[in-house]
């Protein structure tokens, strides 16, 4: 952290105090300024910790205006957005539902259209709105590979059957996975597994499913600039945005959800009358529990993981502090060790769980959960938990830790 001295005529800074802490959490530094430009900003270390150039419009800081330790931070983003690029921040989301209804309606006509529907809350925003769009004329198909929650499947297709006018189709394909990943150890060659085998599964059922119309998808803003969209270069190719087979054939790709920022997409699923549950998950990650059983992949190990993790998120919801925390899960390492049970002598299975307090999912600190809530559900998970005899708590930060175990 450095005590900044801002120029007070730069519009980034204009109406801030003149000294502010920032963040700055590295050494490096410029040390000569590129021409044109002037210093407006530095520190006791740092000459020039901001700078201008405003003929051409370009701003610079070194240090990172964006994180919640910089104490003006937001301030400085949107006096740059509405003082400097002129932004007029008139987008509401009031009317968003109505009218980009009414868009779909008028794009798809009688047509078909088919969603990738994976559970998660952008894919069950945008099936939402189609389904509000056009009714039946929509198929929702969903690949159960049988590595999400305990009783995740079943969820989804209930919420959405039961709530929605659509098609659901489900994907069963839990066993065609474990054959495809027997033997597997090596976190990226599991992965790749899961990946391939998922999009042949969820082609050929596009394949047949298919009648011409519409494919959609649920991108969301973010996803765009990062595959690269208008004036936004690519910076890498986004999972979420999917390389159709050539052999597949629709008359257009439908994004209903490619304007809006996560908060949004939040927004818009509460208005549709989407179940919390959804709208509010946690990120799960697309090969789902495969990266958070270590070593192989089996059937009985998936069941002991989505038994423990059912438990441990029970007891976090009970003990009211769930809303503190931004993602927690089980993992099964590739351990097992002796324990006690009665007179008997165990060998089994050691859950780790994992708690993480995070704002961008980029840096995070593992979440201080006081004792008496730990000691719980160490208890629950020996006492409930086939299998299970001993439990140890992730104390690792991201990083040097990453949020998944794999
Ligand atoms: P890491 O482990 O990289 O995780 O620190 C950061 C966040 O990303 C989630 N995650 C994924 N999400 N597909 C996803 O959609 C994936 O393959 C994937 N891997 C990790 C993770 O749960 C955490 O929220």
């Amino acid at each position: 952290l450095a005590a900044e001295s801002l120029g007070a005529e730069c519009a980034v800074f204009d109406g801030l105090k003149k000294n502010s802490v920032v963040w700055m959490s590295h050494n490096d530094y410029i040390e000569v300024l590129p021409d044109g430009f002037k210093a407006v900003g530095h520190s006791d270390k740092c000459p020039y910790a901001a700078i201008e150039n405003v003929e051409k419009g370009f701003y610079a800081t070194q240090f990172h205006p964006e994180v919640n330790h910089t104490e003006q931070g937001f301030d400085m983003l949107g006096n740059f957005l509405y003082k400097v690029c002129h932004c007029k921040g008139d987008w509401v989301m009031d009317n968003f539902i109505e009218s980009t209804v009414e868009k779909l309606r008028e794009k798809i006509g009688d047509k078909k259209v088919i969603l990738g529907l994976s559970g998660g809350v952008d894919s069950s925003v945008a099936a939402g709105l189609l389904s509000r769009a056009v009714g039946k004329q929509l198929t929702c198909v969903f690949v159960d590979q049988g590595l999400m929650r305990k009783d995740e499947g079943d969820f989804v297709e209930d919420t959405f059957t039961r709530l929605f006018d659509m098609n659901f189709v489900r994907v069963n394909c839990q066993k065609q996975f474990i054959a495809k990943l027997k033997g597997i150890t090596d976190p990226e060659e599991k992965r790749k597994t899961i990946g391939t085998e998922f999009y042949k599964v969820f082609w050929d059922k596009i394949r047949e499913e298919s009648d011409g119309g519409f494919f959609a998808q649920g991108t969301i803003y973010p996803d765009c600039i990062e595959s690269g969209k208008g004036d936004a270069d690519t910076i890498k190719t986004h999972h979420n945005k999917v390389k159709m087979p050539d052999d597949i054939k629709f008359d257009d790709v439908i994004e209903p959800l490619c304007d809006l920022f996560k908060d949004e997409v939040r927004a818009v699923g509460e208005k549709l009358g989407i179940p919390h549950e959804l709208v509010w998950r946690q990120p799960f990650p697309g090969p789902g529990l495969g990266v958070r059983i270590i070593g192989e992949i089996t059937e009985d190990k998936i069941k002991v993981l989505q038994e423990a993790d059912a438990v441990f998120r029970d007891e976090i919801a009970k003990s009211g502090i769930e809303d503190q925390l931004s993602q927690f899960f089980a993992v099964l390492p590739d351990v097992q060790t002796v324990g006690v049970m009665g007179d008997h002598r165990t060998y089994d299975h050691l859950i780790a769980i994992r708690a993480i307090t995070t704002d961008d999912f980029m840096t995070a600190d593992w979440a201080k959960i006081p004792y008496d809530i730990l000691a719980r559900i160490s208890n629950r998970l020996t006492n409930e938990v086939d299998h299970v005899n001993r439990v140890v708590y992730d104390i690792t930060s991201k990083p040097p830790g990453t949020v998944e175990w794999e």
